[in-house]
């Protein structure tokens, strides 16, 4: 085919497809502005490395800790892991709780070697697990854990909401933040805490940001809840009424404001500012607008997104991660965020 024949295919598309090519004004991402004078086409993936909890991520993207301990989960983390290696960015483990019973499930964490040594890579435990072995003298079990899996460190879930809604949960007997001070005593690697899916407010956060934490990860509302799920779980209806506890919680824009506030009228007393904005995250574009937003330094977690495409194929994962680095790249050469106060969530 001619040039002028690609040409005239082309325009009679163009033609075909203009009225349903139609958009209507009330679609438009308000968040920010566009400004397509001021530089050229970016090649994917460049100027987006982000120095992150004493690491440098090619992208500002974080997978989300998520399973482990089960067959599925095997290829799952593996997928996770080499993702992470061929594309510079940094993950959390899903809880390693089997881990403290025996060495039988270690394969599905044991993913360092693929990962390589020079990124972050998380162990993952719940609060009530550290609240266990904190205060029976027994933290050394911890240590050992993050040791075993040659991890960057350790993050701790909390989630009382989780744990008091499902139905073998377990009850916390001392708050978290007690908790977590007393762990960080003995620790010699970064912590990371974390919800999974109601966020935390601006209280919980603040107290957080005092302790010597590496980064603190929101889970914030709006994408996968886990009370809910533990509620879905609980057939046995006892306990339905109890549902709207699955209800509560801050979503991801609204724990940036809480953080931007709090480093602004606390900053004296902080000594955490880096953070992992997570918790319903559907696309590059939210993770944009948060980051920009965010007055710490700040990248995106997502896990049910890279759930998803980990489960189906490693190429289809490549596929999605490639695009979400590309958006980003397109992002950050076209447009300029308008500030907190336009933002939509
Ligand atoms: C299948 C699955 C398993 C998860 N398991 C853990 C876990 O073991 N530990 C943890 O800290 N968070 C866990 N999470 C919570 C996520 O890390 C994250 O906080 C939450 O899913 C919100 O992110 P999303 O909306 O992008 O899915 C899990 C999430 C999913 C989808």
């Amino acid at each position: 085919m001619t040039e002028n024949q690609v040409l005239g295919q082309r325009k009679a598309g163009h033609i075909e497809l203009s009225t349903q090519a139609q958009v209507d004004a009330s679609a438009r991402d308000q968040r920010f502005y566009y400004e397509p004078m001021l530089n050229p086409h970016p090649r994917p993936g460049s100027g987006l490395a982000k120095k992150f909890i004493n690491h440098t991520l090619l992208a500002p993207l974080w997978i989300s800790s998520m399973t482990g301990g089960t067959e599925k989960a095997k290829s799952i983390n593996l997928n996770l892991a080499k993702l992470c290696a061929e594309f510079g960015l940094g993950m959390g483990l899903g809880s390693c709780r089997p881990l403290l019973k025996s060495d039988e499930t270690l394969s599905d964490f044991n993913l360092r070697d693929t990962i390589g040594e020079g990124l972050p890579f998380f162990a993952n435990l719940g609060i009530a697990q550290v609240e266990r072995l904190v205060f029976s003298q027994q933290t050394d079990r911890i240590h050992e854990l993050v040791k075993k899996l040659r991890a960057t460190g350790l993050i701790i879930h909390v989630n009382p909401l989780q744990e008091w809604l499902q139905p073998e949960g377990d009850r916390l007997q001392i708050s978290p933040l007690i908790t977590i001070t007393e762990l960080l005593k003995s620790t010699e690697y970064p912590v990371i805490v974390k919800e999974v899916g109601q966020g935390m407010g601006p209280q919980s956060l603040l107290e957080l940001m005092k302790l010597p934490l590496a980064a603190i990860e929101f889970g914030a509302f709006g994408g996968t809840n886990f009370s809910y799920l533990e509620h879905l779980r609980d057939q046995s209806g006892q306990r339905e009424e109890l549902l709207p506890l699955a209800c509560v919680g801050h979503t991801a824009q609204e724990m940036v404001e809480f953080v931007n506030e709090n480093l602004i009228r606390h900053q004296d007393e902080i000594k955490c500012q880096e953070f992992i904005i997570s918790g319903g995250i559907t696309n590059f574009m939210d993770g944009l607008n948060l980051i920009d937003s965010c007055r710490g330094n700040s990248v995106y977690g997502q896990a049910k997104a890279f759930l998803d495409r980990a489960a189906v194929s490693y190429p289809e994962l490549v596929k999605y991660t490639k695009n979400q680095i590309e958006g980003l790249s397109v992002g950050k050469a076209y447009l300029h965020h308008r500030g907190v106060e336009i933002a939509t969530h």
